[in-house]
C-alpha cells in the first residue's frame, strides 16, 4: 500500500460516484479527485484551442498547458480553467461526449497520470473515475466499483436535471449513457472494469445513504481513519 491511503470509487456514468465520493471525502476529511473532470477540462480546452479530438498527440501535449483549479465546497466541486469558472460548462452532455472520445488515447491517459497521482496527499485521497483502482492507484487501500442498471442511472440523471430546471429527454439521456458506457468499456486503453480486488456495489435498489453506509463499513473494516485535513 502506498504511504498515503487512497480509496478509489470507479464505475459507469450516473451510478452516483460523485455524490458518494464527495460525501466520503468530507466525512473522512481527505482530499478529493474527480478524474472525470480532468477529461472534461481537456475536452473544453481542446474545443477552445481547436484541437481535433482524434489527434491523440496534440491532446497529450495540451495536458501540460492545462491551468486548472479545483475548489471543494460543502457538497460541490468548483472547477476553474485558466481562472475562468467552468463548473457548469464541463457538466454539459456535449462535453461528456467529447471527454469520452479523447479518453480513448493512451497518450492522453499517460499524460494525465502524474497530474492525478499528485492529488494523493496526507491524510488521504478519495479518487473517483473509471480506472482509479485498475491503473492510477493500483495499491489503493480500498477499491469500490459502484454500478447500477443503465435505466436507473438515466432516470436519476433526468431527475437531477429536472430539479435543476433543465428540460431534458429521458430517452436522449439513456442513449447518451449507453453510447458512453460502450465506448468506455470497449476501448483498448484502461477500459472500464472493476479491479480484481474491488468491492462491487450495485446501487440500483439502494439509496445514497445506504450506499454510503456500506462503503463506511468497508472503510472501518480496513481501519482507515478520519484525517486532519480541514473539512471542505
Ligand atoms: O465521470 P465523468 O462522466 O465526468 O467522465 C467523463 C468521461 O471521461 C467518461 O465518459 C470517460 O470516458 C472519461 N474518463 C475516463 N477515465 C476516468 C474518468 C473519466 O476515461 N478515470
Amino acid at each position: 500500500m502506498s504511504a498515503v491511503p487512497v480509496i478509489t470509487i470507479d464505475g459507469p456514468g450516473g451510478a452516483g460516484k460523485g455524490t458518494v465520493s464527495l460525501w466520503l471525502a468530507r466525512t473522512l476529511r481527505w482530499h478529493y479527485l474527480d478524474s472525470g473532470a480532468l477529461y472534461r477540462l481537456l475536452a473544453l480546452a481542446a474545443a477552445r484551442d481547436g484541437i481535433d479530438l482524434d489527434d491523440g498527440a496534440a491532446l497529450a501535449q495540451a495536458v501540460a498547458h492545462l491551468k486548472i483549479e479545483f475548489r471543494l465546497h460543502a457538497d460541490t466541486l468548483q472547477v476553474l480553467l485558466d481562472g475562468a469558472d467552468v463548473t457548469a460548462a464541463i457538466r454539459e452532455e456535449a462535453c461528456a461526449r467529447a471527454a469520452s472520445r479523447l479518453a480513448v488515447h493512451a497518450g492522453v491517459r499517460a499524460a494525465l497520470l502524474p497530474l492525478q497521482r499528485a492529488f494523493a496527499r496526507p491524510p488521504g485521497l478519495v479518487a473517483e473515475g473509471r480506472d482509479m483502482g485498475t491503473v492510477v492507484f493500483p495499491d489503493a487501500a480500498l477499491k469500490i466499483f459502484l454500478t447500477a442498471s443503465v435505466e436507473q442511472r438515466a432516470r436519476r440523471r433526468w431527475l437531477q436535471l429536472s430539479a435543476a430546471g433543465v428540460d431534458a429527454s429521458l430517452d436522449a439521456i439513456l442513449d447518451d449513457l449507453q453510447r458512453r458506457d460502450a465506448q468506455d468499456a470497449s476501448r483498448a486503453a484502461a477500459p472500464l472494469r472493476p479491479a480484481d480486488d474491488a468491492v462491487v456495489i450495485d446501487s440500483s435498489e439502494l439509496t445514497v445513504e445506504q450506499v454510503c453506509a456500506r462503503i463506511m463499513g468497508h472503510v472501518e473494516e480496513r481501519g482507515l481513519t478520519v484525517g486532519d485535513h480541514p473539512a471542505p
